[in-house]
């Protein structure tokens, strides 16, 4: 697999889970455990900007999440619909481009605004993209990349002999963007929950016990370390 010089992975993804477990132990709202979960994302966008990584994807929202309380599913899109506006004021302070990976239309109609200002706004830069998974699913990413294909063979552009691997991965939401060389999934769970379920074939995973809201840049130092070392150990370097 492709690496930088210093084996920095060029792609980290991470499912940000524990946000409800953090606000239990503290008996607050589960709201609030994805409150400070936005406040660990932000810090972990900068500080992978810092460090060059040049892909950022994050699970913001699963297809699987709609089945949670209505209460807790407006909190959430609320919160992003704040931390988008947030992001489009400060775009030219932060500098991060923004992609977002899922069938957004089922957000409502000013989250989907939100995100198309974000991604058409930030496209000039070029430190880190940072990929939000929103109403997003592994299956369901390979499933709506069916569908175009299909919809393309109906429509005599392309024929079911063009299909490769290769040609496939231009239909799904990551086009263009390289595989995850590591994917971190904190909170205990040793699962991958119907994520990048395509791209993430030949990625290291390293699972942790940090509940999300208090990972912070020593728990991805942390993890890229793991990632150096099982690199090390198969590389042959
Ligand atoms: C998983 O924790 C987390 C989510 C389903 C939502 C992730 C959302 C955020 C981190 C906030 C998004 C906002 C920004 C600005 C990025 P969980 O609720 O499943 O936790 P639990 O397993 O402890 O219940």
């Amino acid at each position: 697999m492709a690496q930088t010089e210093n084996n920095m992975p060029r792609h980290i993804a991470i499912i940000m889970d524990g946000n409800g477990r953090w606000a239990k132990k503290r008996g607050l709202p589960r709201t609030a455990g994805h409150s400070a979960g936005g406040e660990a994302f932000r810090n972990i966008a900068n500080y992978c900007r810092t460090l060059g990584v040049e892909y950022l994807t994050v699970y913001a929202f699963s297809t699987e999440n709609w089945k949670r309380s209505e209460e807790e599913v407006s909190g959430i899109m609320k919160l992003l619909g704040k931390y988008l506006e947030e992001a489009l004021r400060d775009m030219e302070k932060n500098h991060v481009r923004f992609r977002f990976f899922g069938d957004l239309s089922r957000l409502s109609p000013q989250l989907q605004k939100l995100c198309l200002d974000a991604q058409s706004r930030s496209s000039q830069y070029d430190e880190v993209q940072v990929n939000f998974c929103l109403n997003y699913g592994g299956r369901d990413e390979i499933i709506r990349g069916i569908r175009q294909f299909a919809q393309d063979v109906a429509a005599g552009k392309k024929s079911p002999n063009d299909l490769n691997e290769e040609e496939f991965s231009r239909y799904l939401d990551s086009a263009g963007v390289p595989d995850p060389e590591l994917v971190i999934r904190p909170s205990g769970e040793r699962r991958i929950s119907n994520f990048l379920t395509w791209q993430t074939v030949y990625s290291e995973f390293v699972f942790m016990d940090v509940l999300w809201p208090d990972f912070g840049p020593e728990h991805l130092d942390a993890a890229i370390a793991e990632y150096q070392k099982r690199n090390r150990r198969f590389g042959g370097a």
